[in-house]
C-alpha cells in the first residue's frame, strides 16, 4: 500500500497540484475531467474551494467545490484507490464543511451517479439525504444523477475525527 504510516492532512490545493490531482482523477473516474477543467478549479478564485489531502508529502485525495449563495456545491471528491477506507474522503469533506461554515454557508449539495454505490454509501454515512433526481444527467452513459443535500453544521462537526486523519492548512 502506498503511503502507509503518517497522518493525513488537508490543505488548500492550487495549480501546482494539477499533476497529482489528474493522476487520482484518472484512476478514480471512467469519464475523467480534462486537465484544463481540473486546472480551472485549482486557480485562485473566491468562489471556488479546492482542497488536497496529503500524507508524507504525497497527495492522496482531493475535493473541489463551489461556494454559491449559502451552499457548498461539491463538484468532485476522490481518494487514491490505495488510500480508500482510511478517512481521506471524510477529512476532505469535513474540512470543506468547516471552511464553508466559516464563510456563512449553511448547506452542502452535490450530485452522484445512481450506480455509484460506494460514493452513495459514503455520503449516506455523512448524513446526506436525497432531494431529487436529474434524469439521464450524465452524457457518457445516460445515467441518472441523484441530488444529495446535507446540513453544513452537522457535516462540519461530524462526530469522531476520521481515523488517522487531521485537518488543517
Ligand atoms: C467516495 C470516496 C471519496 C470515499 O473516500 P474514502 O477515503 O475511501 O472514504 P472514508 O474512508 O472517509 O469513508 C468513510 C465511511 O464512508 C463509507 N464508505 C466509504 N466508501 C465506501 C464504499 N466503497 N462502500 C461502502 N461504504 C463506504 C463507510 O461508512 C466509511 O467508513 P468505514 O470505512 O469505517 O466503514 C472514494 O471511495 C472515492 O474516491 N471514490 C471514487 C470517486 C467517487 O466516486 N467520488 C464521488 C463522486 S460524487
Amino acid at each position: 500500500m502506498s503511503g502507509g504510516a503518517g497522518p493525513v492532512t488537508v490543505r488548500l490545493a492550487g495549480p501546482d497540484d494539477l499533476a497529482a490531482v489528474a493522476v487520482i482523477e484518472n484512476l478514480c473516474f471512467g469519464d475523467p475531467w480534462s486537465l484544463s477543467a481540473l486546472l480551472s478549479e485549482l486557480e485562485p478564485d473566491p468562489m471556488r474551494l479546492p482542497l488536497a489531502a496529503e500524507s508524507g508529502g504525497q497527495v492522496v485525495g482531493f475535493l473541489m467545490a463551489w461556494l454559491v449563495a449559502d451552499q457548498l456545491h461539491v463538484l468532485n471528491i476522490a481518494a487514491d484507490p490505495h488510500w480508500r477506507r482510511r478517512g481521506v474522503g471524510t477529512a476532505l469533506l469535513r474540512e470543506a464543511a468547516r471552511r464553508g461554515r466559516a464563510l456563512g454557508l449553511v448547506e452542502a449539495t452535490l450530485e452522484v451517479r445512481r450506480g455509484n454505490t460506494g460514493g452513495r454509501a459514503f455520503y449516506q454515512r455523512h448524513g446526506f439525504h436525497e432531494t431529487g433526481v436529474r434524469k439521464r444527467y450524465y452524457a457518457d452513459n445516460g445515467e441518472d444523477a441523484i441530488i444529495l443535500d446535507c446540513d453544513l453544521d452537522a457535516l462540519a462537526d461530524g462526530g469522531d475525527p476520521a481515523p488517522g486523519a487531521t485537518e488543517g492548512l
